[in-house]
């Protein structure tokens, strides 16, 4: 159980805060119509996020309630039927694969943040202080090409180990003592840095007065002119959908999870809806104003919008470091930067492990400090995978399938298991058990129609416009396809996994359940 409600919202307000906030809305919304971006981004907060928050909030207590702390089991729980049951506990295996393959990856691009706070206090990276030269600073890191900076994967391998262990060591101490109390340490540090680095941002100016139209009043006008030719673009609203799925960790099963913990009557709608408004402010005020603004003050628009397209990687480990050589105390500025997404991101990534921690606790009865060593096992594992294989696509084709479509897919599972299997009716009864909040009765209708449609659209148009090439591996380089296949087959084969494990525990179950009748037929004779 959370000790405290302040412990519950900072850790719900963790699990969603994270990398997502810092280092990919900003890109998405640059890519995409700037303010523009905005309409289909609240859109899909209000008919997707919002709604999906109190789905995954609903699921998990009541799952808590008989003692189930992940999807298998929990969903199981809100079918009438026992076959029915049966198959949804099969299908609940998706609520823990898709995290933990989730976590994989995550927690390797968490360590970046991690080696690079250490490369800004030191002045590692001080060598190279020009976009090009901090390109290949970071090329080397990751082992794309070796250069005189990096002759190996051995600096990266360090602090992906490093990373790893501060995980494990959270989700070891179990949920108040471990969770609870990283959330209470790491958000308000990571407001507090957050903060400072918006007022640096505020106060810069124009820092080359030789070129005065590169100051921050540009950057923020770049980022919000609204340029409402994407809104015609599906893309847009793939990538504004995709972007609130990811902020907020839904379909994710992590917030099933932390839900569980939650007791009979604590309130679900009001706190569900203040994390869900924590994360928004992060990524829309804090997110949207630290790196973009910054960028386009120091390299004007024109190499702004390149380093914006180069993906969230250029602009957050690429330009960022450029910008605090220049600045004066930048080694100060740049330590702030990277231990503030260092801390979005592990308060997110021991949330992606913890619906696969409850399930081998609930349903294989491993101890807690088991579940961790398993847990961390498997990070290890497929962590090596996309650490060695990153320049051949390994981490996008994760990304792709767990990050992206998986989460749409796991969403639509509990939509339909919650409010259509479960019953609405039930569902909303269940979602306002001590509630402080009424949610609008509006949401009856969004939450049994239009969320449902939404997540069937998307499924479709992304499934035709990326999918389909994704899938058939279309203009991949072919000495990539071998790696691409290995990341399908460490997701495919983690699904198997957990499958034979859900097979295992339910029989089991079946077994004792029919020794106790057994007995009790004996008794009656
Ligand atoms: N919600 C997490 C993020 O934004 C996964 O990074």
């Amino acid at each position: 159980m959370w000790a405290t409600r302040l412990g519950l919202i900072l850790a719900m307000a963790g699990n969603a805060i994270g990398l997502g906030n810092f280092l990919r809305f900003p890109v998405k919304a640059a890519q995409n119509g700037g303010g523009a971006f905005m309409i289909p981004y609240f859109t899909a907060l209000l008919l997707l996020g919002i709604p999906l928050m109190w789905v995954e909030w609903g699921i998990g207590r009541h799952s808590g309630r008989y003692g189930f702390g992940s999807a298998v089991g929990g969903l199981g729980k809100l079918c009438r039927s026992s076959r029915l049951s049966l198959f949804a506990n099969y299908l609940g295996v998706l609520g823990i694969v898709i995290p933990l393959a989730f976590a994989i990856y995550y927690t390797y691009i968490e360590s970046w943040t991690l080696a690079y706070s250490f490369f800004s206090i030191t002045s590692r990276y001080a060598g190279p202080p020009t976009l090009e030269g901090m390109s290949g600073f970071l090329a080397g890191y990751q082992g794309r090409e070796f250069n005189d900076q990096f002759s190996g994967l051995g600096t990266a391998a360090v602090f992906f180990i490093l990373t790893i262990s501060l995980n494990l060591y959270v989700l070891s101490r179990g949920i108040s003592k471990g969770i609870e109390k990283l959330a209470k340490i790491a958000m308000p540090l990571l407001f507090l840095f957050a903060f400072i680095l918006l007022i640096r941002v505020l106060t810069l100016g124009t820092p080359n007065p030789d070129i005065p139209e590169n100051n921050v009043s540009n950057g923020f006008a770049f980022l919000w002119n609204p340029d409402y030719s994407h809104i015609k673009n599906a893309s847009t609203w793939l990538a504004a959908a995709g972007q609130i799925f990811f902020t907020l960790s839904i379909g994710t099963g992590s917030i099933l999870t932390y839900a569980s913990y939650l007791k009979r009557r604590d309130d679900i709608v009001l706190t569900g809806l203040t994390t869900s408004m924590t994360n928004e402010f992060a990524e829309v005020i804090l997110g949207g104003s630290i790196s973009i603004p910054v960028s386009v003050a120091f390299f004007g628009l024109l190499q702004t919008t390149q380093i914006a397209n180069g993906g969230a990687f250029n602009l957050g480990f690429v330009a960022m470091p450029v910008i605090f050589y220049k600045l004066p105390f930048g080694s100060v500025f740049g330590m702030l930067w990277f231990s503030l997404l260092f801390f979005a991101g592990i308060t997110s990534s021991v949330a992606l492990c913890s619906p696969a921690m409850a399930f081998l606790q609930d349903h294989l009865k491993f101890s807690r400090q088991k579940a961790t060593l398993f847990i961390g096992s498997i990070l290890l594992f497929g962590g090596f995978a996309v650490l060695l294989f990153l320049k051949h696509g390994f981490l996008d084709e994760m990304d792709f399938w767990a990050g992206t479509f998986g989460l749409v897919l796991f969403a639509l599972v509990e939509v339909i298991f919650f409010i259509w299997i479960f019953g609405i009716n039930s569902a909303w009864t269940e979602m306002h058990e001590g509630a402080d909040l009424q949610i609008p009765k509006i949401f009856k209708w969004i939450l049994k129609y239009v969320s449902p449609l939404y997540l069937v659209g998307l499924i479709i148009f992304w499934g035709y416009q990326d999918g389909i090439p994704i899938l058939l591996m279309k203009q991949r380089n072919p000495a990539d396809i071998p790696y691409l296949w290995g990341a399908r087959l460490l997701i495919l084969g983690l699904l198997i996994l957990f499958l034979i494990f859900t097979y295992k525990s339910l029989n089991r179950k079946k077994t004792i359940s029919n020794i106790n009748i057994n007995i009790r037929e004996r008794e009656q004779i």
